[in-house]
């Protein structure tokens, strides 16, 4: 017998912290559901496919004892938006008091949550708005509490950023769609008189779903898109020191660097801004 698709069914489940338990409850309900409404014989096997970051985001979902709406199909789908929930992870990594200054920062943690997010572009389109006639764009995502600036960066083909610093932050980088190089320099030596190409220390191209750290510790950098599509790229500053004071851009060919006040956004939570 070919089950019946049916439309998701609101229900309240009692609250539970344990994951193992919800599954069980969702998996019941949907098997005495399907039962009541296909004929279906009971012990039909059901199985419940729900990642770790969904199950932990249903049992917090409970909290408040509000109702839970979800559908049985065969399977129990619970559409769960992962780019949101890597947003509130990283919020909630960076907690109540740590992100106020470059040292208190778990970069190893932050890095895993980014890692472990599969990229998925039906899930960061609406922050993903492009502009060919700039190298690039940046679509804030979240102000994680005021303690970081988390952006999603439109790389136009063949273009990219200036060579800059990070203002004493941390910058993470996943990459959400294409390849992006980066280009990394050693800082300038401040005290020398005349004028010099900096040195390249290092350059490699990241691929889609890789992370790649950055503070002013290992250099500076430029990164460009080579591809002759857009790339996207999630970026996590913490602090929001750029956003803030700025950062420096330097020249490739001198050395000799120059204080950007402010990096515009083009866009910020789905919405284009008007030019400053
Ligand atoms: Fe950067």
């Amino acid at each position: 017998m070919q089950y019946k698709k049916h439309k998701p069914i609101p229900i309240s489940i009692p609250i539970s912290d344990s994951p193992i338990v919800f599954c069980s409850v969702i998996a019941t309900f949907c098997h005495e559901s399907r039962h009541h409404q296909t004929s279906a014989p009971k012990q039909t096997p059901l199985s419940v496919n729900i990642g770790k970051m969904a199950v932990n985001s249903l049992v917090k979902s409970l909290v408040g004892n509000r109702t839970l709406t979800f559908g049985c199909n065969g399977n129990a789908n619970v559409d769960i938006n992962q780019f949101e929930e890597l947003v509130l992870a990283l919020k909630e990594a960076l907690g109540p008091s740590s992100g106020l200054t470059s040292d208190d920062v778990d970069v190893k943690q932050l890095t895993q949550l980014m890692l472990d997010y599969k990229s998925n572009e039906k899930e960061w389109s609406r922050f993903a708005m492009g502009d060919a006639s700039r190298g690039y764009t940046r679509n804030l995502v979240d102000e994680g509490n005021g303690k970081s600036n988390l952006l999603v960066l439109v790389w136009s083909p063949g273009k990219g950023s200036p060579i800059h610093d990070h203002g004493n932050a941390h910058c993470l980088m996943k990459i959400l769609r294409g390849n992006l190089t980066e280009t990394r320099y050693a800082f300038p030596d401040e005290n020398s008189e005349g004028e010099e190409p900096m040195r390249v220390i290092s350059e490699r191209t990241h691929r889609e779903n890789e992370v790649a750290y950055m503070a002013d510790e290992l250099g500076v950098h430029r990164v460009w898109n080579q591809g002759s599509d857009f790339a996207v790229s999630l970026h996590l500053y913490t602090p929001p020191n750029v956003a803030r004071g700025g950062c420096h851009i330097f020249n490739p060919e001198t050395g000799k660097k120059s204080h950007v006040k402010k990096c515009g956004n083009y866009s910020a939570y789905g919405r284009l801004l008007k030019e400053e």
